[in-house]
């Protein structure tokens, strides 16, 4: 199915789209969120880093490839993405089924927590898949207390090369029964 468009209390995810670039180049073209993510993605980032990341995204899909890419955007906001979430539901995918980052200005408000929920709700209620996996480099506080307030059960460590040179990071387990369990993202 293609990528729905959710809401929260603060926030409205939509679909991916090419008009997006332009504010995902700007926000996403930072050190400090670059530096947590995996190795994969190119930096320093390129000018048209965010038009090829949409254009690849969007032509997987498009052959078939199920994977859901929403930005973020603030209802109070002037409509631009803040930020990105993409969730690959491939049980087989060897680096956790989930991305996201969000612009550094808005860190620390619990916007991701509120995005994520929407995300698991729509993973469990809607797609109805059983359990997914997620993944942060070990150092990541911030994405591990997204995780812990979102479901997610700490599974072990596995090795996963990151900006920062860390190769160590937390793999995660969330599942329908503690998602749906607890009603909702916690404290
Ligand atoms: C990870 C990220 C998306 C979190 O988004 P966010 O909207 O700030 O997340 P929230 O506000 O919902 O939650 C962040 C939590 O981390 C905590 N936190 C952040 N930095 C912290 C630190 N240095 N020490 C302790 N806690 C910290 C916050 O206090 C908050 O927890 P709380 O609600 O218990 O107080 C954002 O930091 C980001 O984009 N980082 C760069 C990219 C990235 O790391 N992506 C994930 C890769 S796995």
């Amino acid at each position: 199915m293609a990528t729905p468009t959710l809401e929260t209390q603060r926030l409205i995810l939509r679909p991916l789209a090419l008009s997006d670039a332009p504010a995902i180049q700007r926000h996403f073209n930072n050190w400090n969120i670059i530096r947590n993510l995996a190795a994969v993605v190119p930096w320093p980032y390129p000018d048209d880093g965010a038009w090829a990341f949409i254009r690849h995204e969007l032509a997987r899909a498009a052959a078939g490839d199920e994977v859901y890419n929403w930005v973020l955007v603030l209802r109070a906001g002037g409509g631009e993405a803040i930020g990105n979430i993409r969730f690959r539901p491939d049980p087989e995918a060897p680096k956790g089924n989930r991305g996201f980052w969000l612009a550094e200005p808005y860190w620390n408000q619990g916007l991701m927590t509120e995005a994520v929920a929407a995300v698991n709700d729509f993973a469990f209620n809607t797609l109805g898949i059983e359990s997914f996996h997620v993944c942060n480099a070990a150092a990541n506080v911030a994405s591990r207390r997204v995780k812990q307030k979102t479901g997610a059960e700490f599974v072990g460590h596995i090795e996963l090369l990151h900006h920062s040179g860390q190769s160590k990071a937390e793999k995660w387990k969330v599942t329908r029964q503690v998602w749906l369990g607890r009603g909702g993202p916690t404290p």
